[in-house]
């Protein structure tokens, strides 16, 4: 294993009582394997589902179940004031719901409260269970409360159903651990140097930002506050005749979880998309189907944006003369001619005035290269080049392989992260541009 920022780190693993429990040995393992020292935390329902000798024999410590009556007296705050790191894989909507309220009443729950450490929760339930309203709104406490997520994916769950509640797999939550570690010793190391700076030098916009994001969630919940952010989602649709389209694979979620972030942090946002993919209560929506419509809709209320963010796949080319009816297969095939398609980033990036501009390029090769290039000939703030046409970046998938490349030619790699975490690093870009205006 190539050497992983976790090395020499203290991570506590907490697992709740869910099917998706046995996966959470495989992590530890990536930890452990990673040169992590890992300590298990499992809550009683847990161990329905896996033992704890397990945890004990792949880490080397024994794993914790209990609050009262261990060898340790006081098990929870020696947990949660030595950890770097706390990820509870599997979380269930009980572990959430009970996180959401600060109840404390098992060695997991307490360890939760007893720590300092940045703590990431995999989501793990039934899709119902998802679904409900209730977890929904605990799922929106805990981040408001800083906890990192990772959202249940889409797959097949216990007793053969499919749909949303899966948990993560293992190198996913792992890769994702890494990405906030880093995160975490940059702001730590970026905090000591903005105080430093408090004591005598001029802070820049991007120290002052920085030392608000080390200060605490509940107050980058509101670092795009009053901002106007539009939002272009999902895959255009070119009408070939009445029933045919020319497309794309966009499934329009990365959109989709940048409206949520920005709405999050305190914007006006207006979602231009192709698709609904979930209700985001305060997000104007706008439905829109073709290029022509997209541009229409994002041109129309560019004056009055801060800042306009371009998720959706827009198709380069449409049918010249789309058929009113439909084509039928007998009369033979006949040649589409295609034309071009207006481009409404450059359009954008000719017209703006103190708007922050963000592009997306979907790459199949030579990401940077490519992205370098757009950021500057369509004179954008950021643009954020992605990998497609590989099975866990790019369309459709819950995760992305990006690179930022930004207007002063710097181009910076975030790995593969969850489509969430990129919004998190989107909207991070957006509120340091925001400081610097
Ligand atoms: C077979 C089975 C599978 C379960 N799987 C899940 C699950 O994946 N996610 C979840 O939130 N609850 C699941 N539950 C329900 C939890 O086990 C139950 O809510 C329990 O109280 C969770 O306790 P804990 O959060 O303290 O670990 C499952 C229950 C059973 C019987």
């Amino acid at each position: 294993m190539p050497d992983s920022v976790l090395r020499g780190s203290h991570i506590v693993l907490g697992v709740a009582g869910g099917v998706a429990a046995y996966k959470a040995a495989s992590l530890c393992r990536l930890f452990v394997k990673a040169g992590a020292e890992v300590e298990v935390v499992l809550t009683l329902e847990a161990c329905e589902f896996i033992r704890p000798l397990t945890f004990t024999a792949l880490t080397g410590f024994p794993a914790h179940t209990q609050l009262f009556g261990a060898s340790d007296p006081v098990p929870h705050t020696r947990l949660g004031q030595s950890a770097d790191l706390l990820v509870v894989a599997p979380t269930t909507a009980h572990l959430l719901a009970r996180a959401a309220h600060g109840l404390a009443d098992d060695l997991l729950s307490n360890v939760l409260l007893a720590t300092r450490a940045p703590v990431v929760f995999a989501l793990a339930m039934h899709t119902e269970m998802w679904e409900q309203s209730v977890v929904q709104r605990n799922l929106r406490q805990v981040r408001a409360d800083g906890i990192k997520v990772i959202e249940p994916g889409v797959g097949e769950l216990v007793g053969g159903d499919v749909g949303s509640g899966r948990l993560a797999e293992p190198e996913k939550i792992f890769a994702f651990c890494e990405g906030i570690f880093s995160e975490e010793t940059e702001k730590k190391q970026a905090c000591s140097k903005g105080s430093n700076a408090d004591a005598g030098e001029e802070r820049t916009s991007a120290q002052a930002a920085t030392a608000l994001l080390c200060r605490g969630s509940s107050e980058v919940a509101g670092d795009l506050a009053g901002r106007n952010i539009l939002v272009t989602a999902g895959g255009t649709r070119e009408p070939v005749d009445a029933v045919r389209f020319l497309g794309n694979r966009s499934s329009g979620k990365m959109g989709h979880v940048i409206a949520g972030e920005a709405l999050r942090r305190g914007a006006h946002v207006t979602l231009v998309a192709t698709c609904v993919l979930a209700s985001l209560p305060g997000v104007e929506f706008v439905r829109v189907e073709t290029a022509e419509e997209m541009a229409a809709a994002v041109f129309s209320r560019f004056a009055e944006m801060d800042v306009v963010v371009m998720a959706a796949a827009v198709a380069d080319f449409r049918p010249a003369a789309p058929a009113d009816r439909k084509l039928k297969k007998e009369a033979g095939l006949s040649r589409i001619e295609l034309v071009p398609t207006v481009d409404i980033l450059k359009t954008l990036g000719e017209r703006k005035k103190t708007q922050f501009l963000v592009g997306f390029a979907a790459e199949t090769e030579q990401v940077c290269e490519n992205g370098a290039k757009k950021v500057r000939s369509k004179n954008l703030d950021l643009l954020v080049a992605n990998l497609v046409g590989v099975t866990d970046s790019g369309f459709g998938t819950d995760t992305n392989r990006a690179w930022f490349c930004s207007a002063d030619g710097s181009v910076q790699d975030l790995g593969l992260l969850l489509k969430t975490e990129l919004s998190v690093r989107i909207c991070d870009r957006i509120a340091d541009g925001m400081c610097r205006r």
